[in-house]
């Protein structure tokens, strides 16, 4: 289901399904549209309630897409932080130099033109009985007594079993749901019967290949395209004409922080399935929602705003 609420997005997040993917282009402290800060001051205490309520309801399999400035995304990062989010990756979304086009004074400014904005992929890994997933595996092989090379039995592998799943270093790997398995089964057949059940989540039997496959965000690699998004602004057919009833805020774009389909694509596409559930909390002209609707995904998004609101519906029934 893809639907639009309007109101503010914190009123909603209770009744929505948790989320697999969350689409995040709030404020950025630019003045950009109406009701966005005019600077950075009170930018990352803006989204302190949202990120509650996100991490209240996302799971290991959730990943975050955070839209912004640099400076915005600097500034709002330690909050994520806080909230359990971790960094993952920065894509650049470079407009090129037709984003500048003769309207930027440079002699005023004082600095160089600006064409880009950032999308910051982060995810929120699991802590079991409060250790992160590497030292927790770590820990339950140990815990078992078996010494570190016998996960190599377990996998049936020569050493890569205990350098890659095992390793306390920057070398170790996530175990692959069968190799998860394996290790658990020969930790629980053969490690000291007294710590039993190792590799548990319940305390009462080890996770499943499918449970744990369930522990890390979701994430499939596309080819060719990599952190830095070489795109115009958006325009032609795809960009939503209008104006806004406020005369402030009247130019012939509709909303001045659309985003390209094609982006929001991406990053819908790369962490979740068909079925997933995607969450827009500042929807604008709501481009995840109809990404979501066109690749078979639900969606719930928000705006505030009765212009930008009406035309996400219009663009949802259009797709
Ligand atoms: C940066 S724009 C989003 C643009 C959108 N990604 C697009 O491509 O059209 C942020 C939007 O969030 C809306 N907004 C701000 N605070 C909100 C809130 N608490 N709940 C829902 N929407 C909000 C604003 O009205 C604005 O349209």
């Amino acid at each position: 289901m893809a639907e639009v609420c309007f109101g503010p997005a914190e009123n909603f997040y209770a009744e929505w399904p948790p989320p697999t993917c969350i689409v995040c282009d709030g404020p950025y402290g630019v003045s950009g549209y109406p009701g966005d800060l005019s600077g950075t001051d009170g930018l990352a205490e803006w989204y302190v309630p949202h990120l509650r309520a996100w991490s209240e309801k996302a799971t290991p399999q959730t990943t975050l897409w955070f839209w912004n400035t640099e400076i915005g995304w600097a500034t709002v990062h330690p909050v994520l932080q806080t909230f359990g989010w971790e960094y993952k990756n920065c894509h650049i979304w470079d407009k090129g130099l037709g984003h500048v086009a003769g309207n930027t004074n440079t002699k005023t400014l004082r600095k160089l033109p600006v064409t880009t904005e950032v999308c910051v992929q982060y995810v929120r890994p699991p802590l079991f009985d409060g250790m992160t997933m590497q030292t927790w595996l770590r820990h339950e092989w140990q815990r078992c007594g078996l010494p570190l090379n016998r996960a190599n039995d377990a996998c049936g592998v020569a050493n890569a079993a205990t350098r890659k799943y095992l390793t306390a270093d920057h070398l170790w790997y996530f175990p692959p749901p069968d190799a998860f398995e394996a290790l658990a089964r020969y930790a629980n057949a053969h490690g000291n019967p007294a710590g039993r059940p190792y590799f548990s989540g319940n305390g009462v039997q080890p996770f499943t290949a499918s449970e744990w496959s369930r522990q890390r965000a979701k994430f499939k690699c596309p080819a060719g395209i990599t952190n830095v998004w070489r795109r115009p602004h958006v325009g032609g057919s795809e960009r939503v004409n209008g104006a806004r009833q406020d005369m402030r805020w009247k130019f012939k774009s509709l909303h001045g922080s659309q985003k390209p389909l094609e982006l929001v694509d991406t990053t819908i596409q790369v962490c979740t399935d068909p079925g997933d559930v995607v969450w827009e909390p500042f929807g604008g002209l709501c481009p995840a929602l109809v990404s979501s609707f066109r690749s078979d995904r639900a969606c719930r998004s928000a705006e505030i705003v009765p212009e930008f609101y009406h035309a996400a519906v219009k663009r949802l029934a259009d797709a």
